[in-house]
């Protein structure tokens, strides 16, 4: 079966053709980094009007890279939540546009889901159940995964997303956007034991997560208390060294606590297998820290390369050849939602 897989949820024009929920044979993605990195995070009015512009060539280089021709398309998979709600509406009308025109049947599918799927499509073999970590620029959610388009939602973020929190500190110390590769580079550079920062659990058994306090205690650290009011100036006074630890340290909480939680979520629900997937699943010390505990623990740890963890569409066709595979399909008053 081929998929024609859509994603426009955020800052990311994303086509990909995939066969079978697995064999990925074009994935093109046109990233805004540019458009919005003034603005030190994603405008939404600039996102919207940029996948206007996007959505039909990137659609048309994606069929054109499969050497597929639209009507070889099975099934026209899109992002339909969550996300921004405009840049959502803007592939879901396109892709209902295409299965009406083209007279293809449509599947709706879940950002967050995919992005847990990610995993599948590299490592189709990992078994189920598991439990994934999806942290990205607009989610921290934790999922138990029972099969391949059967997902239930454990734990997420009560306030700020572990990506967003990176960008946040990342503006705070005066780095450039996206903030995450740039607090990742940097903290090598950096002591993670430098600053004490606090590791929000919330609770014994909770599984949700809350960054914006760990966000607040960096502003203090590179402002001092008296930051709670009036402009910022630019932290022109921390040395290099001083922004790289503080960049270490808080990426060193912020990882501790992710890496805390999904053990946590493994041990309650009994489950021995993790994926973890979005932008932040980039982070080198995450993706080696998850790796540590895993051993640790006795838990198995999956995690896709690069290119499948931050926003593509290729794990959107993937995850939604399982949902036609069971007949699950949308119909053409699909609508998109900006929540989960
Ligand atoms: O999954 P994604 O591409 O888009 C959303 O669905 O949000 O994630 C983007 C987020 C951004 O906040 C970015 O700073 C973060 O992922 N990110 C990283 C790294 N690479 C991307 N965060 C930490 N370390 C990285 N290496
Ligand atoms: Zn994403």
């Amino acid at each position: 079966m081929l998929v024609l897989g859509i994603e426009t949820s955020c800052d990311e024009t994303s086509a990909s053709v995939v066969r079978d929920g697995r064999e990925v044979l074009s994935n093109i993605v046109a990233s805004q980094i540019d458009l919005h990195s003034r603005f030190g995070g994603v405008v939404p009015e600039l996102a919207c009007r940029a996948h206007v512009e996007q959505v039909l060539p990137i659609i048309e280089s994606a069929l054109q890279d499969a050497g597929i021709a639209l009507g070889d398309i099975d099934v026209i998979a899109v992002t339909s939540k969550p996300g921004l709600i405009g840049a959502l509406l803007i592939g879901v009308s396109a892709a209902k546009s295409l299965a009406w025109a083209a007279g293809k049947p449509l599947v709706g599918v879940n950002h967050i889901h995919a992005h847990a799927y990610a995993n599948w499509l590299e490592n189709p073999d990992t078994p189920y159940p598991a439990v994934a970590l999806v942290a990205s620029g607009g989610h921290t959610s934790l999922l138990l995964c029972s099969g391949p388009a059967e997902y239930r939602l454990l734990g997420a973020t009560n306030d700020d997303a572990a990506g967003e929190a990176f960008d946040k500190v990342a503006k705070l110390l005066g780095l450039g956007y996206p903030g995450g590769p740039i607090i990742d580079k940097l903290g090598k550079k950096g002591n993670p034991k430098a600053v004490d920062f606090p590791r929000p659990m919330l609770g014994k058994d909770s599984l949700d997560f809350s960054f914006s306090g760990l966000k607040t205690a960096a502003l203090y650290t590179c402002y001092g208390q008296d930051s709670r009011g009036g402009p910022l100036p630019m932290p022109n006074d921390l040395s290099e060294e001083r922004v790289a630890d503080i960049a270490a340290s808080f990426q060193e909480a912020l990882i501790d606590v992710l890496v805390a939680k999904t053990v946590r979520a493994a041990d309650l629900t009994g489950v021995r297998e993790i994926v973890v997937g979005g932008g932040v699943a980039c982070n080198s010390r995450l993706r080696a820290k998850m790796g540590e505990a895993a051993a640790q623990f006795g838990l198995r740890m999956n995690i896709p390369s690069l290119k499948f963890c931050t926003d593509n569409a290729a794990m959107i066709a993937g995850l939604a050849f399982h949902s036609a595979a069971r007949g699950e399909f949308a119909q053409l008053d699909l609508d998109a939602s900006p929540s989960y």
